[in-house]
């Protein structure tokens, strides 16, 4: 494996509880090299798969968080000044196809449409990236993997992926795990015993009831995982489900009312 890309494989085994078949189909899809798309709302585990599937790959991961800031030279790579003129960086996408790697563009339609499309010719058979600037055309690695991950609850139409781009991929669907399984992610990733972690994910579950009704998507995953660990440091349970469950996902009396019920009819007043 190339030095430019060792920094990247992950050491220890990221913890990752499946819901169901999503590592042995994505497995498949590495083998075909398929490129795939991780749907689902944020806090639900799609970071942490692909964590683990890249562990377990036994394949460097780079990671580009997406944003409207984000330029094709961003992640292709740009000439960069120095003391002998001008020179080449790859950027990390470029990095990833020349060497091998998984590249993992999170939460890519943040990013502006012009610089998806640079992703095309890679997303199919041709599987190359022209660094038009540079004049050459890469061609991919065969441990080369394009993921990205896609959250569709608030999306308006003006910020969807292109057609042309989600043709190119696979998708998985992720959710919130069923309780019995979030309990257990939350036990192990915060330290709360059961009891504790079923009062916390009770909570979350009837928040995501509310969803379209004054929020746009209740308490994640990751925001019971954050509430357990505060639990877990000594904070009381209703100060530490303010902090990290109800203050942050609305500002609206009447819905943090609802919430502040949830909260009290599951660990009292
Ligand atoms: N299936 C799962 N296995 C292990 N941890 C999980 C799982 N789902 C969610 N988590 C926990 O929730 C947190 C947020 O998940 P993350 O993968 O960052 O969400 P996303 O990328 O979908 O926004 C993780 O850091 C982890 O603690
Ligand atoms: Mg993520």
């Amino acid at each position: 494996m190339n030095e430019r890309i060792k920094p990247y494989l992950l050491e220890t085994e990221p913890y990752y509880r499946p819901a169901g078949r999503e590592i042995e189909l994505f497995e498949a899809a590495y083998a075909r090299r398929m490129p795939m798309i991780l749907k689902g709302p944020t806090g639900c585990g799609k970071t942490r798969f692909i964590e683990h599937m890249a562990w377990r790959l036994r394949k460097p991961l780079i990671t580009v968080a997406c944003n409207e800031d984000l330029t094709s030279s961003d992640l292709v790579g740009r000439f960069l000044l120095d003391a002998n003129g001008t020179v080449w960086h790859d950027g990390p996408l470029t990095t990833a196809v020349r060497f091998g790697a998984i590249c993992y563009l999170d939460e890519v339609v943040e990013a502006r449409a012009d610089t998806t499309v640079v992703i095309h010719p890679l997303a199919d058979d041709r599987r190359t990236l022209p660094l038009d600037r540079r004049g050459e055309l890469v061609r991919a690695h065969p441990d080369f993997h394009l993921v990205m991950s896609y959250n569709p609850g608030y999306q308006s139409s003006a910020k969807d992926l292109k057609v042309s781009t989600k043709q190119r991929f696979g998708a998985l669907d992720f959710h919130y795990p069923h309780a019995e399984i979030e309990v257990e992610i939350v036990m192990r990733e915060s330290g709360v015993d059961r009891e504790t972690a079923s009062r916390l994910v009770g909570i979350a579950r009837q928040s995501r009831e509310l969803r379209g009704r004054g929020i746009e998507e209740g308490i994640s995953t990751r925001m019971v995982v954050h509430a357990g660990g505060l639990i877990a440091h000594g904070i009381d349970p209703h100060a530490s489900c303010r902090i990290a469950m109800t203050r942050p996902i609305s500002d609206d009396e009447d819905v943090l009312h609802a919430l502040d019920g949830f909260v009290e009819a599951h660990f009292g007043p």
